[in-house]
């Protein structure tokens, strides 16, 4: 049989995508509780920072009765010079059933072609981020029930980021529609660009993201409150917002730059709430990579 990993998003087709949005809510109640009917043996490979996907992950899998392995790269053989590869075969030989990896490089996942145990995606640099694109989506149906006809502004440093990458073409698809904002050299889809007050006004979710200064070749000049001001959603923007629309972010947010701090957790914003929505998404897509059912 065919192993199951959990890449990208265009992997997923819309029954997929409705199937796990399904057990996510099916996790977030009626089976809190549910454990893996087999013992499952996780390693959790992050070889980038990160706070939510990763202790999510990590919340999702033991919950569910799993044993977690976790990686650090900085106390591991990658200092020898060990590639990606064969770090991974590495816990495919000691008897990991999974490996949940985040990695600097896009589409790392290519050159792992012969790995026999699920890889579950974490993110891949500017790439994809689909456990993200998933509660993201959880969150929005949540709110409002549907995708159809929604309109969603995705605001800041699009062309470096994977939650806008994973995002945009999945909402297309789902029948919402799309626009762009944020300072013009850091969109790369110009068709979707939209003025930032237009954008406001038109959006049912805004989505802010932050400027993603590791993965900048070059320096990138800015003031924090001029930055707020001219791309940022300010308390003067928040309310041009329709009455029902609301805020998103993926984190980790740098207050007072991309959002002013106060609209953090404002009634609107959804930002804690998708947090907590990624341990049931987290939840469904291991319960989907082994083929379980309730
Ligand atoms: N949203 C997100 O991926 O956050 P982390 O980088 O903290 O995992």
């Amino acid at each position: 049989m065919k192993k199951r990993d959990f890449l990208t998003m265009d992997d997923l087709s819309i029954d997929d995508i409705n199937d796990i949005l399904d057990d996510s809510f099916l996790f977030s109640n009626l089976h809190k509780g549910w454990q893996l009917p087999h013992s499952r043996l996780i390693a959790n490979l992050f070889f980038e920072s990160s706070t939510r996907t990763h202790y999510s992950f990590i919340s999702a899998e033991t919950q569910m009765g799993a044993k977690v392995v976790d990686f650090q790269p900085s106390t591991s053989s990658v200092n020898k010079g060990e590639t990606l590869y064969d770090t991974v075969k590495t816990f495919e030989a000691i008897g990991m059933d999974c490996v949940v990896i985040r990695h600097e490089e896009d589409r790392y996942y290519e050159q792992l072609e012969n790995i026999n145990i699920p890889i579950i995606n974490a993110g891949d640099g500017s790439g994809n981020h689909p456990s993200q694109s998933l509660l993201d989506l959880y969150t929005i149906k949540e709110h409002f029930g549907k995708f159809e006809g929604l309109n969603l502004l995705i605001v800041g440093d699009i062309s470096h980021s994977r939650v806008a990458h994973s995002n945009i073409t999945t909402f297309e698809r789902l029948g919402g529609n799309v626009k762009l904002s944020g300072p013009e050299f850091l969109v790369d889809r110009k068709d979707l660009y939209v003025d930032l007050d237009e954008g406001v006004a038109w959006a049912d979710i805004v989505m802010m993201l932050r400027i993603q200064f590791e993965r900048h070749k070059d320096k990138f000049d800015f003031k924090a409150d001029e930055y707020l001001e001219k791309f940022g959603l300010t308390k003067q923007r928040e309310k041009m917002m329709k009455e029902n629309a609301i805020i998103m972010h993926p984190a980790p947010v740098n207050r007072d730059v991309e959002i002013d701090s106060d609209l953090v957790e404002c009634e609107r914003s959804k930002i804690f709430k998708q947090m907590e929505n990624g341990v049931y998404v987290r939840k469904a897509i291991i319960k989907k990579v082994f083929g379980e059912e309730f």
